[in-house]
């Protein structure tokens, strides 16, 4: 069967490029993906054991930042367009190793851009280069007010800078080239198969071992939380309807102060784990703030609701309720992520 398009998704093995992969493969048998991944400690390839044998997928254990590599399976596969999730994505460990973050979101991203930029050599009809980002390089906001797409960069972590410049580079390839991008940002995410390292699987996974729950600050910070799977849908959607060289917030009309959203957790998890009431909050530990903690984000996403026609499918109860019993469902793959590397990482940020 001959493919229509031939779709490179970086950054498949992880959290949210897992589904977007498995929404891809399924949805779409006339396309081939090819998941590029290099595999660090937050791409795990059993997210997506129940797909990897359809004909139209194709696994790539390449890094973004190596330019040789990048630049010869360019020559061989002639991607056609590219859903670049690949990147450092959490922000603890941004505070402790900046220039990871650099190399893999900023030069791994110029990277990707002058690959494209080559291989598409200006012919850029029906190309896409689709870049993902997050909410959080609009910076901070107070109690009140949302960000929008048109609301000023003002990162604040080394996380949220590296993604800012990642962004400022495919718009700029976009002015001075041509090159044809999108670009999403999103707000928190949160469903199966999120490395135990952020706030909902990490603390998931210490009620299930009845470990401390390390509350950073007061708790009393906000973000807006968005299921998994309607962030792939929401992908979906700006890949094939999104405007080339605009800007598309996501969010969840969802927003949570952290110290609400982990006592709702708690009372989930005592309700599913069948343990007494208030188990659960009683592992609440108060700890040393993150420094740069931003306060708020909340993303207006009245943009993609009237022009694309989405919004998230799934309350964050019903959301929050289908992750609790996916983890319990699946300890094995919390056992398995859960050792080795991320052991040490977990005992020099906690301990
Ligand atoms: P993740 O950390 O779970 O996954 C990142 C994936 O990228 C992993 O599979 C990892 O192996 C791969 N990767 C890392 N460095 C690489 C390199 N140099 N070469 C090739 N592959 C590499 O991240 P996630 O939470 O799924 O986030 C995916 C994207 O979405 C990121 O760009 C992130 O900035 C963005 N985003 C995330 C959220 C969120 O809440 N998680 C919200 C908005 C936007
Ligand atoms: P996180 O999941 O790391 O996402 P982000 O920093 O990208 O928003 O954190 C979500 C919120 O939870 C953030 O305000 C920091 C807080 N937090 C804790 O209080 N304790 C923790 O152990 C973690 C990982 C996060």
């Amino acid at each position: 069967m001959k493919h229509k398009k031939t779709i490179l998704i970086t950054g498949g093995a992880g959290f949210i490029g897992s589904h977007v992969v498995r929404l891809f493969v399924e949805n779409y048998p006339n396309y081939h993906i090819y998941n590029l991944d290099s595999l660090t400690y937050a791409g795990n390839l059993e997210n997506l054991e129940d797909v990897e044998n359809k004909p139209n997928y194709s696994f790539l254990k390449v890094d973004i930042t190596d330019e040789r590599a990048i630049n010869k399976l360019f020559d061989k596969y002639q991607f056609t367009s590219v859903i670049h999730l690949a990147a450092e994505s959490h922000v603890d460990r941004s505070i402790e190793d900046p220039l990871a973050f650099v190399k893999t979101n900023v030069i791994g991203t110029m990277i990707l851009l002058n690959a494209f930029k080559e291989l598409w050599k200006d012919d850029y009809k029906n190309k896409l280069f689709y870049h993902i980002s997050t909410d959080e390089v609009y910076g901070t906001l107070g109690e009140t007010g949302l960000f929008t797409e048109t609301t000023s960069y003002d990162p604040n972590s080394p996380y949220s800078a590296s993604k800012a410049s990642s962004d400022h580079f495919v718009r700029a390839y976009g002015e001075t080239y041509g090159l044809p991008y999108v670009i999403s940002n999103c707000s928190n995410n949160y469903g199966q198969n999120q490395f135990p390292e952020k706030l909902i699987p990490l603390f998931i996974n210490n009620i299930i071992h009845n470990k401390p729950l390390p509350v950073y600050g007061d708790g009393n910070y906000t973000r807006d939380w968005l299921y998994v799977k309607d962030h792939a849908i929401a992908i979906d959607l700006i890949f094939h309807k999104g405007i080339t060289g605009e800007t598309y917030n996501i969010g969840g009309f969802n927003e949570w102060k952290n110290i609400d959203l982990i006592n709702l957790l708690c009372e989930q998890m005592d309700i599913a784990l069948n343990r007494p009431n208030g188990s659960s909050k009683k592992l609440i530990t108060y700890v040393k703030d993150r420094p740069g903690h931003d306060l708020r984000y909340a993303i207006d996403a009245s943009k993609i609701k009237e022009e694309l026609g989405w919004q998230p499918s799934v309350t964050f109860q019903q959301g929050l309720k289908k992750t609790i019993e996916w983890y319990l469902n699946n300890e094995d793959w919390l056992q398995s992520v859960t050792s080795g590397t991320y052991q040490s990482y977990y005992d020099k940020q906690y301990n």
